[in-house]
């Protein structure tokens, strides 16, 4: 193997840069250049590519974003569009990639790879949501939940100055991954994610519970994919049922979560994912996502990583109902 590619793809996330680095300076370790493609699976189709040297990554694992930056790319998802990007990576001599993205990263690589064989590609788990079969962590979901948890804990202070409920939609199309450790660990009183059914009537008793027991506020973290909607939805239904104990408010966190400098343990694994990648092209390994399980490396096939879901626990569901 004389040269990779590596890419991030789809929404970006803090550690994308420590992994974009461990990637080049594995590969430039054991002799292998390395370019770096720009936006994703649209810089592909472009020819949007970067020679990487060692010096390309230095100071760049404490910063959040993507150096090689990001795309959801709707011309690669057309066969003309994928034909380009072949045609682009044959000019190069690249036919070993590394990306580093989440489940529509990884179906697209699929598709490639069935229409042109000769494409080998490894994936790095990445995405806040952390919504990815078959690894414990994807990179950047360390992080989001801080900061997550700390604008929460902001939200908080002036919830009880003001004898307010509010509503604090986070991030997570399709899973409550970030809406529950942000409410245990800001000590929410509920939490609405999709994979549980949500009840209004519930909500509106548990908030009554905590009047009656003399709480001044209260926190309702809302995954923003929750089934009955957003937390904007959520309040009006709440409103409606006339619950009038506190004003209410919502507030939506939005892509304040996607950014931010990296954790400590996010720069750690994103580095180790980003060293295994590049060590699983040269051991031959094909259509694979890098991942951690029980602080174990795992190599999970784009198949099951996209199709299987990760079950949530159900008992961080019962610590936010004990406990708050
Ligand atoms: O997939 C990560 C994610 O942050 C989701 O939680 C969110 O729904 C989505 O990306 C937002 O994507 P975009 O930045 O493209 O609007």
């Amino acid at each position: 193997m004389k040269k990779i590619a590596v890419f991030t793809s789809g929404g970006d996330a803090p550690g994308m840069n420590a992994c974009i680095r461990a990637v080049v300076r594995t590969a430039l370790h054991y002799g292998i250049e390395v370019i770096g493609i720009k936006r994703g699976y649209q810089g592909m189709i472009d020819g949007d590519f970067v020679k990487m040297e060692a010096h390309s990554v230095s100071g760049i694992i404490h910063l959040g974003g993507t150096i090689l930056r990001s795309a959801r790319c709707k011309d690669f998802h057309t066969p003309e569009g994928r034909r380009q990007a072949y045609e682009q990576l044959k000019k190069e001599h690249i036919d070993k990639i590394v990306v580093i993205g989440g489940d529509g990263s990884f179906r697209g690589a699929l598709v490639f790879m069935s229409e042109y064989p000769d494409i080998s590609m490894v994936g790095c788990a990445g995405t806040i949501d952390n919504d990815l079969f078959g690894t414990d962590y994807t990179i950047g979901y360390d992080t989001a939940i801080n900061t997550a948890m700390n604008a929460i804990d902001n939200i908080k202070d002036t919830a009880n100055a003001h004898d307010r409920l509010f509503f604090v939609e986070v991030m997570g199309r399709d899973a409550g991954f970030i809406a529950l450790p942000a409410a245990i660990a800001t000590g929410a009183e509920a939490v609405l994610i999709p994979e549980s059914k949500t009840s209004i009537d519930d909500l509106v008793s548990t908030l009554e519970k905590g009047y009656q027991n003399k709480k001044n506020s209260s926190i309702v973290v809302v995954a923003e994919g929750d089934d009955v909607g957003g937390a904007f939805k959520i309040a009006e239904e709440v409103k409606k049922r006339s619950f009038e104990r506190w004003e209410i408010k919502v507030t939506i966190l939005g892509h304040i979560q996607r950014g931010g400098r990296p954790t400590c343990l996010e720069r750690v694994r994103a580095s180790r994912v980003g060293m295994v990648a590049v060590k699983a092209l040269l051991e031959g390994r094909n259509a694979v996502m890098i991942g951690e399980v029980n602080s174990q490396i795992t190599y999970t096939p784009f198949e099951k990583a996209t199709k299987h879901h990760m079950d949530i626990n159900p008992m961080l569901l019962e610590m936010v109902e004990i406990l708050s």
